[in-house]
């Protein structure tokens, strides 16, 4: 067995590594500083404290240029820290809800997931650290601000500069590393997924709705992974167990620069991709981000099945998914800005329904607790208590298994919802890349504005539509569980008839910020269903502009992306 001896080493501190809403993420170029990615992976550890003498921790992540150097480095650094094995995904990757599964499966303290998720990738992209907990999700508030804390005043790193283990190939190898054993296990990166979406689908009935029979005609899907993680699982999933054909499943490599794309399954950035689904040749189609925990879900011709109505329909289906029939249905929870949707079938059901921050972390203490069962996203996001992630790959088997058994379109399935529920109308304006000043003095007018005092109350007019405010305040959050708080979540705008305008700045962007408006409506009149949110929530959104003078702090007439 060979041997290996732990080196010091004398580092600099670097400003601003403070994790945001899902890790620390910054441009490629920040992360290959010296010094600067192996501060921060021991800032980790430090922050785990002594749990991690002798602990397992899982490390993969969505493929992305500088993934493998920095898989490494963990290597190198982990070892010298006392940890006793590392599962490695082969070639470095795991998806992000592979990371999950697989700490969870384990029985790990951790896992660190090497992804900027939706963030273009290459030299000249995105780069993001993200350290999961043993329940595996994302590290609470209180873990990422000690890591942040260490950061600051980090002196020292530890590190076996000579260890080097080849990533590409299955294996397990011991060493020793100053008279203590270490190992790396480098494990198949989609096995111990595959399983898991196998005990909790109806495989067979998801494949005959595929196929066709002497009834119905095959069910044509179009998957495409937008050049990131997911390719080898869809691959396993939808061609190997479910028999789909090769041509159905695209951009499945996963590429360093996600192939120049911007993998994030939205209306702006996969457009191809929706535009393919446009032509009618398919009845489904689902896109996935980066590191696969979003998802984008269209109907025939690109019937578009926004994240906070998809969340809903899971919600009032979850009944003919095997894995819900064994375990039961708890409660759902969804984030602040997320369209209320979903409320409304866990009222209809007697169902608790849980509103949380944006972040899925926010969820963990829920599920841990048995409190809910499903949750989800505005953001392309919907997952269950199977893993502390959310789950793009889960989410189109979801839709699958919920097609299979009732035989109806994707269309007919959001309509038959609205009939039962009403429609919550629901879009979502991103200024992107916006001066970091302009921003911060737009949302501090609009947050001294909620503060006076015939705020409550106030009329607005647009399109002949009136709205009155009923409650503004900027969110804050208690957790039930741990009674931690988490304030300045967003400013909401609630209106007498529940619609609401909320203004939030992003927390995952690396280059200026990124303002999110976000627009809710609520419609029991049945001949409105089928309208344009756009035009169905045009008043709102030209008030929310007019309030907030957007445009003259920003200089943005246009949102740069719309959801
Ligand atoms: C990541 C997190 C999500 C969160 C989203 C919001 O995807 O995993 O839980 O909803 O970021 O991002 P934002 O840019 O709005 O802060
Ligand atoms: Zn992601």
């Amino acid at each position: 067995m060979s041997s290996f001896t732990v080196s010091i080493v004398d580092t600099v501190t670097f400003e601003g590594q403070k994790p945001g809403t899902s890790g620390l993420r910054k441009a490629a170029k920040i992360f290959q500083q010296e010094h600067y990615t192996e501060n921060f992976i021991q800032a980790i550890f430090e922050a785990v404290g002594d749990n991690l003498f002798g602990s397992t921790l899982v490390v993969g992540g969505d493929g992305r240029y500088y993934g493998r150097d920095v898989i490494e480095k963990i290597i190198k650094i982990a070892a010298a820290n006392g940890i006793s094995k590392l599962l490695v995904g082969q070639n470095g990757i795991f998806s992000t809800p592979a990371v999950s599964t697989v700490i969870r499966k384990y029985k790990t303290i951790g896992g660190i997931v090497l992804t900027a998720s939706h963030n273009p990738g290459g030299p000249n992209g995105d780069f993001g650290i993200k350290f999961n907990c043993e329940n595996g999700g994302p590290a609470s508030d209180s873990i990422t601000n000690k890591i942040y804390d260490i950061t600051k005043t980090l002196k020292k790193y530890k590190i076996v500069p000579e260890l080097s283990v080849d990533i590409d190939k299955i294996q397990c190898v011991t060493v020793q590393v100053d008279g203590k054993p270490f190992t790396i296990d480098v494990i198949d990166s989609v096995n111990d997924y595959i399983n898991l979406m196998k005990e909790i689908f109806d495989f067979s009935s998801i494949k005959k709705l595929l196929q066709g029979n002497d009834e119905h005609l095959p069910f044509k899907i179009l998957i495409n992974s937008m050049n990131g993680v997911t390719g080898p699982y869809v691959k396993q999933i939808f061609g190997k167990e479910l028999s789909v054909s090769d041509s159905n499943l695209v951009n499945s490599t996963p590429k360093e620069d996600f192939g120049g794309l911007h993998p994030d399954p939205n209306l702006t950035y996969a457009a191809d991709f929706v535009n393919d689904v446009k032509t009618g040749l398919y009845d489904f189609g689902a896109a996935f981000d980066g590191d696969g925990d979003r998802n984008m879900i269209i109907g025939k011709k690109a019937f578009f099945v926004n994240p906070s109505d998809s969340l809903a329909v899971l919600a009032a289906n979850l009944n003919v998914i095997p894995y819900f029939q064994k375990v039961g249905v708890k409660g759902y929870a969804r984030s602040m800005p997320t369209g209320a949707a979903v409320d409304r079938v866990a009222k209809s059901t007697n169902i608790e329904c849980f509103e949380v921050p944006t972040g899925w972390k926010y969820f963990g203490n829920l599920m841990d607790a048995g409190l809910i069962s499903l949750c989800g996203e505005e953001s392309f996001g919907t997952g269950s208590n199977h893993i502390r992630e959310k789950d793009g790959i889960w989410t189109s088997l979801a839709w699958l298994n919920i097609i299979a058994s009732h035989r109806k379109s994707i269309e007919e399935i959001l309509l038959n919802h609205w009939c039962t529920y009403g429609r919550n109308f629901f879009t979502r304006y991103d200024y992107e890349n916006c001066d970091i000043d302009a921003a911060n003095k737009m949302m501090k007018y609009v947050e001294e504005l909620m503060k006076e005092s015939d705020f409550v109350g106030r009329k607005f007019t647009s399109h002949n539509k009136t709205y009155i405010i009923k409650e503004a305040d900027n969110y804050s959050y208690k957790d039930p569980i741990d009674g931690s708080v988490a304030s300045k979540q967003g400013l909401r705008i609630l209106f007498e008839d529940s619609s609401r305008i909320i203004f939030r700045l992003s927390g995952t962007g690396s280059a200026g910020a990124t303002i999110r408006l976000y627009i809710e409506s609520y419609e029991a009149d049945s001949s409105t269903y089928l309208r344009d949110p756009q035009t169905v929530l045009k008043p709102l959104v030209d008030i929310s502009l007019e309030l907030s003078k957007l445009g003259e702090f920003t200089g943005r007439n246009e949102p740069t992306v719309i959801t």
